[in-house]
């Protein structure tokens, strides 16, 4: 304890490594902690995986149902029924294509035939006890049907009812257009176009007891090219006549609102109850307002960068029905600046926009200003109900309310997000955000919203927003980044589990199912499980494994505010355990001269910055290796260039991630003369040439201790060897099977020497044996190839170094 302690103080007492521990948290923090390879997620059994039909792709409209243990999947052609508890072990399938008129008359319009006129199912919903209501693109001919799935999970039922209905209004004709649907009450709200151009979008509703309504039509001031991507139902008041639907798209930015092309994100609102006009918009909402979604970051030149490329909505429940927290996804429009962010919005804040002034232009080249005459009673936006607008129906609303809703369908104000910022901002990656589920979880120290991010490049972000002094300031801590399909492909569907604990998948090319959480992948030390900081996880008292808020242990530890191992680890009774030094043993490495050699030590954690010490002997102080001309410093390790003698010593690589430092490897280095290296490679040559392995052991000379340098040799003429990071790999793998042997080393080098002497003595007698002579210049000439090809990997490596690099 009292030389981890002292370590520390080292560390971070003085002042010039302090800022070295401040620079590893600023520069990491936007990293991932862990990050998990497909292959990872597969061999740690934490992925499941459905790799689709053949005839079939686009898993894209995803139904949860929980109660029944089913994720009921509508694809191309196909609708899937898998088990919730693993996808890939029993699931059925209904095969739903277009017909082969169909099919014929969409390619005869133009359309391609594999990729279009195809039945794509775009709408998946609960209809009653019994049934679901599901709808497909139909080959550019939309339908619908209802699907029996039983009323219970013993029933096994999955069949689709022969009776097809016109699917206009509820499925787009186009597989690519975004569109948005959700079943109320047998009533089909859904935000789609309704013909074969695809240019005529609208929110409809149809289905149930009322004649259909929808938008009005061909009026760029309601809606603008919309692309949807979310409904919503939320109350607005405890009476459900205020009930109020809410869409979530993006469109085209009205006409004078922006200069040149712009996608505005918006959310558009509705009444439940609205059965459209009387005289004036007959069938037409009558209470459709819309407003403008800002997610922004302030720029360095004073213009603010928007995300204005919605991509998906999360509503993440809260105490009161009324006031879901909205997580939006967003991407920039730009084609050079690619970036996402997830921004939060209140419905305090949507509803104060929705009361606020309307947006108004007196005609096409004025500006769009608040409105500031009289408003109609009742306002426009308002609910036919007892609370707030006293009259029964939307049918019954004075004229002039209609008219002033039928020109004022915007509002003039912009929602913005909670604390006016983004929570999540990446712009330094390769990939974007398509989607995201948040899921909330208990911890020892309260509550915390943990997101899944999808992205195009087939990967999941788990990210934690946790509060750094107040819920003001929030710190986003990127605990995993993980790959669940075998190809980059963009995640469009995301469902989670509570009951399951599991996230479910969608892509192109498959369906994906993974754990919420895997604490065992942490480690097994309490220091590593408290600096993951994720919230499902915390330390047992054996290992990091699952928390449940119910089970008071004391033994738990988990610090997920603070991820301070000092306080919740520190009254452990073994040392190691704190200092997650379990494993740390003192490794032997030996490199020759003048050659490279590459000590390797990458953290577990991605948000660990490693430094390295040196110590040339236990009673000299230890000292920093800076990255210089020799010494340089990769995140897998450090690399010597060229290898002095005097670089023999202890190096000690040491991790530090949030002011917590772990020494992760201690390895002697002995570093080997040239001349000496030779006349080992000589006699390795000479028995291994001339000598049966089987015929060797005496008993300092066992045939392990010919193989370490025959294995060197094998590495450093490897021909598919072409970085020296993986030439430096092998070595070290090679090396911890050696890494005993350093006694049978300083035997080899004695028994040379006596062999040095040997032939010294022979020499003087003049017997000079022709074999060994030819054998031994052959062997240098053969060294210093061996250096020259040295020479050239180092030369790359060190122009990898220079190369940017991504994370
Ligand atoms: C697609 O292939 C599966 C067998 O892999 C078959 O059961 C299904 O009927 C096929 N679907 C269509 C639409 O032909
Ligand atoms: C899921 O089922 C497959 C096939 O039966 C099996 O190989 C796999 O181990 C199961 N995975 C899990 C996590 O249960
Ligand atoms: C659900 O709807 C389907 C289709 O209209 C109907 O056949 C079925 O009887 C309904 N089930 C219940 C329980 O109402
Ligand atoms: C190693 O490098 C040093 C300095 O460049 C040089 O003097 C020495 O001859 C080299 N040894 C071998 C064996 O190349």
């Amino acid at each position: 304890m009292g030389s981890l302690w002292g370590s520390i103080m080292l560390l971070c007492g003085v002042v010039l490594l302090r800022t070295e521990c401040s620079r590893a948290q600023q520069t990491k923090n936007n990293v991932p902690r862990l990050k998990l390879s497909y292959k990872d997620m597969l061999e740690s059994n934490n992925l499941v995986t459905f790799e689709g039909l053949a005839n079939s792709s686009a898993y894209h409209t995803f139904l949860l149902d929980e109660e029944k243990g089913r994720l009921v999947v509508g694809a191309k052609d196909h609708i899937f029924s898998f088990n919730l508890l693993n996808i890939s072990r029993d699931y059925t399938q209904i095969p739903w294509p277009a017909s082969p008129t169909r099919r014929d008359e969409c390619k005869w319009a133009g359309k391609d035939l594999s990729r279009e006129c195809s039945n794509f199912i775009k709408v998946l919903q609960p209809f009653n006890q019994t049934h679901l209501y599901v709808c497909g693109t139909g080959a550019f001919h939309p339908v619908c049907s209802y699907l029996e799935v039983g009323k219970k999970t013993e029933d096994s039922v999955f069949r689709l009812e022969p009776l097809i209905e016109n699917g206009r209004g509820k499925s787009p004709y186009d597989p690519k257009l975004l569109t948005a649907s959700m079943l109320i009450d047998g009533e089909l709200y859904a935000g789609t176009s309704a013909d074969f151009m695809g240019r005529d979008f609208a929110i409809f509703r149809t289905l149930g007891k009322h004649h259909p309504i929808r938008t009005e039509q061909h009026d760029s001031r309601w809606l603008n090219d919309p692309r949807f991507v979310g409904v919503h139902l939320i109350p607005e008041s405890d009476n459900p006549e205020d009930d109020k639907i809410y869409l979530l798209f993006k469109e085209n930015a009205l006409d004078g609102e922006h200069a040149g092309k712009a996608t505005h994100a918006r959310i558009g609102q509705l009444c439940k109850n609205d059965l459209g006009g009387h005289r004036s918009l007959v069938n037409k909402w009558t209470t459709f307002l819309k407003a403008r979604l800002i997610c922004s970051v302030p720029g360095s030149n004073g213009i603010d960068t928007h995300f204005d490329e919605l991509q998906d909505v999360f509503l993440m429940s809260t105490k009161d029905p009324k006031s879901p927290i909205i997580y939006a996804v967003f991407t920039t429009s730009s084609n050079i600046f690619k970036g996402s962010a997830v921004c939060m919005y209140s419905m305090t804040d949507i509803r104060r926009v929705f009361l606020g002034p309307y947006a108004h232009r007196d005609g096409p080249n004025y500006q769009w200003v608040p409105f500031q005459g009289r408003v109609p009673y009742p306002r426009p936006g308002t609910c036919p109900s007892k609370t707030f607008g006293g009259f029964d129906t939307t049918k019954d609303l004075p004229d002039e309310v209609v008219t002033f809703a039928r020109s004022h369908p915007a509002m003039f104000n912009p929602v913005y997000p909670i604390n006016n910022r983004p929570i999540i901002v990446k712009t330094d990656v390769d990939y974007q955000f398509t989607q995201i589920v948040v899921d909330k979880v208990e911890a020892e120290d309260g509550q915390y919203d943990v997101m899944f991010i999808g992205t195009d490049m087939g990967t999941i972000l788990k990210v934690v927003s946790i509060p750094r002094g107040s819920w003001h300031d929030l710190e986003e801590v990127l605990l995993e980044e993980m790959t669940v399909f075998r190809e980059p492909t963009a995640i469009t569907a995301m469902e989670l589990s509570t009951k399951q604990q599991q996230l479910y998948l969608g892509s192109d090319i498959g369906v994906s199912q993974m754990p919420l959480h895997r604490c065992e992948v942490y480690g097994k030390a309490c220091a590593e499980c408290c600096l993951a900081r994720d919230p499902y996880c915390a330390w047992d008292g054996t290992e990091c494994s699952r928390y449940f808020p119910m089970a008071k242990r004391r033994t738990r530890r988990q610090d997920i505010r603070n991820g301070d191992p000092l306080t919740q680890c520190s009254d452990l009774q073994h040392h190691d355990e704190l200092s997650g030094q379990t494993t740390l043993v003192d490794k032997t490495v030996y490199g020759v001269e003048n050659s490279s050699t590459f000590l390797e030590c990458s953290p577990k954690s991605q948000r660990a910055l490693t430094y390295w010490q040196y110590q040339r002997s236990t009673d000299d102080r230890k000292q920093e290796i800076k990255s210089e001309e020799r010494f340089i410093h990769t995140d897998q390790g450090l690399l010597i260039r060229t290898l002095n003698k005097k670089d023999s010593g202890m190096y000690l690589c040491q991790a530090v991630e949030h002011g917590f430092m772990q020494t992760l490897l201690k390895v002697t280095l002995e570093v080997i003369d040239s001349e000496r290296l030779e006349d080992l490679l000589h006699r390795d040559e000479e028995a291994a040439v001339s000598v049966p392995a089987q015929d060797l052991p005496p008993p300092q000379e066992t045939p392990n201790q010919k193989l370490w340098y025959r294995d060197f040799l094998s590495l450093v003429n490897h021909p598919t060897l072409n970085s020296v990071d993986e030439f430096c790999e092998q070595v070290w793998k090679r090396e911890r099977k050696h890494r005993r042997q350093k006694a049978h080393l300083v035997q080899q080098v004695q028994i040379q020497q006596q062999q040095q002497q040997q032939q010294q003595q022979q020499q003087q007698q003049k017997v000079v044996n022709p074999r060994t002579h030819m054998h031994a210049q052959g062997l240098a000439a053969k060294w210093k190839h061996l250096q020259e090809r040295q020479k050239g990997r180092n030369r790359r490596t060190h122009e990898l170094e220079r190369a940017p690099r991504s994370v």
